[in-house]
Order: C-alpha cells, then sequence, then structure tokens
C-alpha cells in the first residue's frame, strides 16, 4: 500500500476530509504523517484527532522554493516512510513554492488542490481573481505539481456557477464544497494506480 503524507499551512479542510475518507476505509494508502510549515496551522489539531502523527517544520525565514528547507521537508517524509517509490504527498492548501529539487526527487507523486479551473487564475486569490474577472464559471482542480506554478498535469476538475450577486465569500464557498469532492477521488485513483501521466495530459483508467 502507498504511504501518504499531506501538507498543509493552515485550516486544513481538505486534509480532513481525505483524512476521513481514509478512516472508513474508502482510499487504499496508509495516512502516515501531515506536515505543517506553519506553527500555528489550525489543521494540525484536527490531525492528531484524527490519529495521525504531526510535524512542524517552521518555513519562517525561507524563501518559497529553497531546497535547504525543502531538504527538510524530505527528512521529515522518508522518516516517516513516504519515499519517491512508495508515496504521494498531498498540498492542501500548503502555501509555499516546492524547490525543483523536491518535484524531481517526488516526481509525478506530487498533488495539488487549486481553487479554479486552471489554466485559469493560477496563483494566489484564484477566486476574487475569478469574481474581478467576471467569469459565469469557475471551480477547482486537481493536479500533479510541476516546476510551475499551478501548471502540471489535470487530474480532475470541478465547476461551479457564478452568479451576479456572488461575492469571494459565497464563491469560496462553493468552491470549497467541490474540493471537498474531487480531491480524495483523485487520491483513490492515485492510490489505485489508475492515473498515468502522458506528457502533459494525465489517462485515468
Ligand atoms: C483551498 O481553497 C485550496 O484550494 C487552496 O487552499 C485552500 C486550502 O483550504 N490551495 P483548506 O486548508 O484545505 O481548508
Amino acid at each position: 500500500m502507498l504511504s501518504l503524507a499531506i501538507l498543509i499551512s493552515g485550516r486544513g479542510s481538505n486534509m480532513e476530509n481525505i483524512l476521513k475518507a481514509v478512516k472508513k476505509n474508502k482510499i487504499p494508502i496508509k495516512p502516515v504523517i501531515v506536515i505543517s510549515n506553519k506553527p500555528d496551522a489550525r489543521g494540525l489539531a484536527i490531525a492528531q484527532k484524527i490519529g495521525i502523527r504531526t510535524e512542524i517544520i517552521d518555513s519562517n525565514g525561507f524563501k518559497g522554493g529553497n531546497w535547504e528547507y525543502d531538504s527538510k521537508l524530505v527528512s521529515v517524509l522518508e522518516k516517516h516512510g513516504v519515499t519517491p517509490q512508495n508515496g504521494l504527498i498531498c498540498l492542501a492548501g500548503f502555501m509555499r513554492i516546492m524547490s525543483p529539487e523536491f518535484i524531481r526527487h517526488y516526481k509525478g507523486r506530487i498533488m495539488n488542490i487549486h481553487p479554479a479551473i486552471l489554466p485559469a487564475f493560477p496563483g494566489l486569490h484564484s477566486q476574487r481573481q475569478a469574481l474581478e474577472y467576471g467569469v459565469k464559471y469557475s471551480g477547482c482542480t486537481v493536479h500533479f505539481v510541476d516546476e510551475g506554478v499551478d501548471t502540471g498535469p489535470i487530474i480532475l476538475q470541478s465547476v461551479v456557477k457564478i452568479k451576479d450577486n456572488d461575492t469571494e465569500e459565497s464563491i469560496s464557498k462553493k468552491i470549497l464544497k467541490q474540493e471537498h469532492k474531487i480531491y480524495p477521488k483523485a487520491v483513490k485513483l492515485f492510490a489505485k494506480g489508475k492515473i498515468k501521466i502522458v506528457g502533459r495530459k494525465t489517462v485515468i483508467s
């Protein structure tokens, strides 16, 4: 069975949702560790309550994309048995850019959830970007992480309708509901070996 690590920075609702699905035996994967780069991430207590080990690797003082920081992540991940052979690393509101070295080390084994229909609205505040742009639909994307920002092969997407009276808050809420549906699905597909990366696409069997 594959070993799952989830990296968070804050609230941890996607993490919670995935861990609960695993605990209910809905996903055949072993959740071994939750790592936060913020000591005060709310998700840490949630993970502990569910019974998953947590570690804090404080990123204070380390710029994003920094290998010195990411090598600490690799040590902790490998200490918990999350390797390039058997690991899956889910970024779930992990607010840091990963270094190219980290991405190469775990090539094809790092997933992220993004609150927009990529390639639209990458980066920060995607829900606000969507609202300000005036799109009628937005949504969320689970994708593999490559060396760009939100550019890796897309695994699953889900769409929500944007109404005239929507606010950044109401859009975020609608999108989050969809995030909670598709992220566990993507983890399950990966755990069952059903996702193949072909060039910049994924093929799901
Ligand atoms: C989500 O909106 C996710 O798409 C984005 O960060 C947020 C994390 O929320 N990457 P949570 O910590 O999972 O509740």
